[in-house]
């Protein structure tokens, strides 16, 4: 879901709307509107202790008295740096729509300091993104009246600011794609319908989008996630996602994810409770497709590749077994101690396709170990990269977007514990350091391409509701992403006569 989001250069007390919302920072006075109302908003702020303290909210009708029916002065606290001005405007815009829509209202209008771009644009990001319901399955549906969202700004409502709030919008819009996706049953999301949603968005984005089955996926030599694929019915399905700019520059840039449509364990079966949200699995290739739509939007002057390997993992009497040996894509030995630990093998062989184009830089996301979740917590992204540059520009992008990301070590003495004695690699590394042994084991397969590591098992999907990311899905990820090809596309300078200002943050 997401709103027309328009900049309208208003003052707050005349603008007509059903509800007002007003972004208040600590120790904020509110004049203007507090003026037209004879000081009963400051009175009614010190009765009530509002003093726009993050999460404050003071809600009162104005019964004709302004333009607005109701107002809603909403604290978002103190000011910090711009990263976490940009998150507390996405939150207290998606607190302005849930408040909008309990109360029923049609129209919405934000008044707040949205001075640049990007200011306006998560404002924008955080009103969709909080409007956000999965009830396609509910006899009754939470309707919406609410039919769009209008950001007040003081000075003028330049195309700059209008252009940054469709962007939000946008944004939000492919946000919701990839939850939409990770929240459909799996009974549904199967491989070959999440091979089905790449082509749609292909089709509407203007990309090429390559579908291949298992015939192809065998004439690859991609035996690792054929033999993930062995224990299910479902044919597995191998993704290949393209933009290419008319006149391209640079080699390209690769978007790997990780799409278990199902994760039981396989024959290393998961416990009842553990297989609940393994639906899920398959968040890192949701955000693949979600954000390749995003970049045929934004267009950026290199090329930029998203793939998957889109599969089940599943017992049966044809499924692979622990002590299988298989030699995958690459040509190393993989010993299978684990079948529950699949995906890594998965994306050993579509990392391996990947870095045949010789991308510029490779960037894969997966809900890979639960050990993610023991070291970082439920809402952080373990970030692992054999390249620094390109970790700094991922958790710089990660910051400015409110994904939170922490860089996790590579230590090449851990290799020890991947280490087979009857092949090249295990696929399990024991139980400590498990997010660690993941990411070391998906290395080897990126040979010398810059590449870095999303693991998003925690942040994916969200057992209750969070800020502006509702219960189940979040699309981890994408919002990341577009952020991080946005920054490169600023910094490749394009052709003189082409180009276009740089964007103020
Ligand atoms: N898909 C799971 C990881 C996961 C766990 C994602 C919890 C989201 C929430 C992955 O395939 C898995 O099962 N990993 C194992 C690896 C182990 C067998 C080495 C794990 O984390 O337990
Ligand atoms: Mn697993
Ligand atoms: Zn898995």
């Amino acid at each position: 879901m997401a709103f027309p989001t328009s900049v309208v250069a208003a003052s707050p007390a005349s603008h007509e709307t059903d509800v007002l919302a007003l972004v208040v920072r600590e120790g904020e006075k509110l004049d203007s509107v507090d003026r037209e109302l004879d000081g009963l908003l400051s009175r009614c702020a010190k009765e009530e202790e509002f003093t726009g303290k993050e999460g404050q909210i003071l809600s009162l009708h104005t019964h004709g008295k302004l333009g607005a029916q109701r107002i809603a002065a909403l604290g978002i606290g103190k000011e910090k740096d711009e990263d976490r001005t940009l998150e507390q405007l996405r939150v207290a815009a998606c607190r302005a729509v849930k408040l909008a829509r309990s109360v029923g209202a049609k129209s919405l209008a934000i008044a707040g300091p949205f001075e640049t771009p990007s200011r306006v644009q998560a404002a924008a990001e955080g009103a969709s993104l909080g409007a956000y319901v999965f009830d396609r399955y509910k006899k009754e549906k939470k309707p919406l009246k609410l039919g769009a969202v209008e950001l007040l700004v003081p000075g003028k409502a330049t195309r700059e600011l209008d252009e940054a709030a469709q962007l939000g919008a946008e944004i939000a819009a492919a946000v919701c794609v990839a939850r939409d996706l990770v929240n459909e049953p799996p009974v549904r999301a199967t491989p070959a319908a999440l091979a089905a949603a790449a082509r749609k968005t292909a089709e509407e984005a203007g990309l090429e989008c390559e579908v291949l089955g298992r015939a192809q996926i065998e004439k690859l030599g991609m035996n690792l996630f054929l033999a993930v694929a062995r224990g299910s019915a479902e044919e597995p399905q191998l993704v290949r996602l393209s933009y290419d700019p008319p006149r391209a520059k640079g080699s390209p840039v690769a978007l790997v994810g990780k799409a278990i449509t199902f994760d039981s364990g396989g024959l290393s079966l998961k416990t009842a409770q553990g297989m609940e949200d393994m639906k899920t699995d398959m968040a890192g290739a949701a955000a693949v497709i979600a954000s390749m739509r995003l970049i045929a939007a934004m267009k950026p002057p290199f090329p930029v590749r998203g793939y998957f390997g889109a599969c089940e993992n599943l017992p049966s009497g044809t499924a692979y077994k622990p002590g299988d040996v298989i030699v995958g894509k690459s040509g190393t030995s993989v010993e299978v101690l684990n079948t529950d630990a699949e995906g890594r093998l998965v994306l050993a062989d579509v990392l391996a396709w990947a870095v045949e184009e010789k991308p510029a830089a490779v960037l894969d996301m997966a809900t890979l170990t639960g050990a993610i979740l023991v070291a970082l917590g439920p809402w952080t992204a373990g970030l692992f990269s054999n390249d620094d540059r390109l970790a700094a520009e991922l958790t710089a992008a990660a910051a400015a977007t409110g994904e939170p990301v922490w860089r996790m070590p590579l230590p090449p003495e851990m290799e020890e514990l991947i280490k087979s004695p009857v092949a090249d690699l295990k696929n399990t590394g024991g139980r400590f350091g498990g997010a660690i042994n993941a990411a070391l084991f998906l290395q080897h397969f990126v040979g010398k391409v810059p590449w870095a590591h999303l693991d998003i098992a925690g942040p994916a999907s969200l057992d209750k509701e969070r800020g502006y990311n509702a219960r189940g899905g979040t699309g981890a990820g994408v919002r990341l992403v577009a952020e991080w090809i946005r920054r490169r596309t600023d910094s490749v300078p394009p052709p003189a006569r082409e180009r276009a200002p740089a964007r103020k943050r």
